[in-house]
């Protein structure tokens, strides 16, 4: 059994940005989550490449859509290189392999007798290639989202019957677990309770996109097209893959992670669509929040980004994931400010935790020979202790929750207790009589030993300052022995050597 999650397949319209890059972070840390745990992980991403969206970026730019959709791709490639994603599959939707398995998907759906031809008319926004249900009043007809003109489309269409499915999705939706979180569950069900619409899914005017093969002037609409990314990422055939193999090889997702503006697609599209193919279900959608700045979605089309790459080799890759998983509760909107994001990063990692680390060593190395003390005094009154394995407790509730930034909270919390602790044995005090040795041996042993349980908690989150902690203790971490086994309090070696400290992060400047 594997553990499938997914990021949405991104458009190729322009190099990513810190949405695109935030959705996938998240989905990073919970995949290294999950390995850790042992579970058999296939993290899922890749780009979104059909459709009229890319096909006017690519004429805008005076080259034909596969070379354009080439050298975005590879952008989003490098960019996930250089952010350290650990995906198993990157799908691109103009390969052969997606091709192929659309077309069958499309002979499955099409046999279960949920195609028909219409005429479909109504106002489009080409930035979320979607037909608007309520456009406002206004003569120009804006899409709230994009701030952009939509457009009237009068065509004939194939359509997919959604509304067969309406009681089905009624009854996927009711169960508490398979939208998250619970706010944008209620968005869908008052949705779905409107009545569903059956809607079009294919195009006369759109050249880029995969041919429908039964009507050779229409090509599929692009998200009937990338949704099924999802299930062609699972083959291992280039050449002659099927969506029997694929299916074998693990689906249905576990965790479709999106954007609350998609969540229609994937929370009640997308099933519809499993639904009429005989395919399973994803057993759950979670919709995040916005990035905004100055309260607006960033985005492209909008654009007010924050370029991800200037904050990469400015900042550092994990102070960004850091503020990010942190600091904005998942689900909910989160405003990036950048005197926020400094402060937050000084606190938190420099201050709190790299500064508990480097004074903690540096006593020990003095006091006991540059090693780790021992922790000798037998009465078991040690709050710190306790303090740790609740935290350990806590955080994993959190993470299987996927409430990432209280599992994030949680670790923080507890540097923040083992500083109040150390602050109130105060050792460098202890040490200047020597009867106390026993005691300040204990006290520089649990403070140890509880930044090694933090650093060990920051793997999935910072995977290289949680490096950085452990080689600072001396490499305690064994990666091919369970993670979880050695969240245990006490793995701490005594007399092992301590390497000189240096800081683990470096603090940040204001601008
Ligand atoms: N191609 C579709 C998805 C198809 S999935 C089969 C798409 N692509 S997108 O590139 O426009 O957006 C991808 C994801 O990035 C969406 O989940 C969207 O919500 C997210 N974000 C885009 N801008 C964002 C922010 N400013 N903040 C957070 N996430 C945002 O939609």
């Amino acid at each position: 059994m594997s553990f499938i999650i997914t990021t949405p397949l991104y458009y190729v319209n322009d190099k990513p940005h810190l949405g695109s890059i935030y959705t996938t972070l998240i989905c990073d840390s919970i995949a290294r989550y999950k390995r850790l745990s042992g579970e058999n992980v296939i993290f899922i991403t890749g780009v979104d490449e059909h459709g009229l969206k890319i096909q006017r970026t690519a004429s805008n730019k005076g080259v034909d859509p596969q070379s354009h959709c080439d050298e975005i791709s590879n952008t989003f490639i490098q960019n996930w290189e250089e952010w350290d994603i650990t995906q198993n599959k990157f799908v691109r939707t103009s390969s052969k392999k997606h091709e192929s398995i659309v077309n069958e998907f499309y002979s499955r759906v099409k046999k279960s007798n949920d195609i028909y031809i219409g005429i479909q008319k109504g106002w489009y926004c080409v930035g979320c290639e979607e037909f608007k249900d309520n456009p406002d009043n206004s003569p120009t007809h804006k899409c709230p989202v994009h701030q952009k003109n939509l457009e009237w489309k009068n065509e004939e269409n194939l359509f997919f019957k959604l509304s067969k499915y309406q009681s089905e999705i009624e009854d996927l939706i009711n169960q508490p677990e398979f939208i998250q979180p619970k706010e944008r569950r209620n968005e869908i069900i008052n949705f779905v309770s409107k009545g569903l619409k059956d809607f079009s899914i294919s195009r006369t005017n759109v050249s880029w996109g995969i041919t429908v093969p039964d009507k050779q002037n229409h090509t599929f609409y692009v998200w009937f097209d990338a949704l099924l990314g999802y299930v062609s990422a699972l083959s291992h055939h280039m050449n002659d893959p099927s969506l029997e193999e694929s299916i074998n090889n693990g689906w249905p997702a576990d965790i479709h992670i999106i954007g609350k503006d998609i969540l229609r697609f994937h929370a009640v599209y997308w099933p519809a669509m499993l639904l009429s193919a005989g395919m399973e279900l994803p057993k759950k959608v979670f919709g995040h929040g916005f990035l905004t700045r100055e309260g607006q979605k960033m985005g492209k089309s909008l654009g007010n980004v924050l370029d991800p790459n200037i904050l990469l080799s400015k900042y550092g890759k994990e102070s960004v994931r850091w503020y990010l998983l942190k600091d904005i509760t998942l689900g909910s909107d989160g405003d990036f400010q950048n005197k926020r994001f400094v402060d937050i990063i000084n606190n938190d990692l420099a201050n709190t935790i790299g500064n508990l680390l480097n004074r903690t060593s540096s006593m020990s190395r003095k006091w006991f020979d540059n090693r780790v003390p021992s922790n000798n005094i037998l009465n078991d009154d040690n709050k710190l202790k306790l303090k740790a394995t609740e935290t350990v407790k806590k955080y994993l509730n959190h993470f299987n929750a996927y409430e990432i930034d209280l599992a994030a909270n949680v670790i923080l919390n507890l540097a923040i207790n083992t500083n109040l602790y150390l602050n109130d044995k105060q050792p460098w005090l202890l040490i200047k009589d020597k009867e106390n040795i026993y005691k300040v041996s204990n006290v520089i042993y649990n403070v140890l030993e509880s930044t090694r349980i933090i650093g060990l908690l920051l793997l999935p989150l910072l995977p290289d300052l949680s490096s950085k902690i452990d080689k600072q203790l001396g490499s305690l971490y064994f990666k091919d022995k369970s993670w979880t086994e050695q969240l245990v309090w006490g793995r701490l070696k005594h007399k092992s050597l301590l390497p000189t400290p240096s800081p683990i992060i470096e603090k940040l400047e204001y601008e």
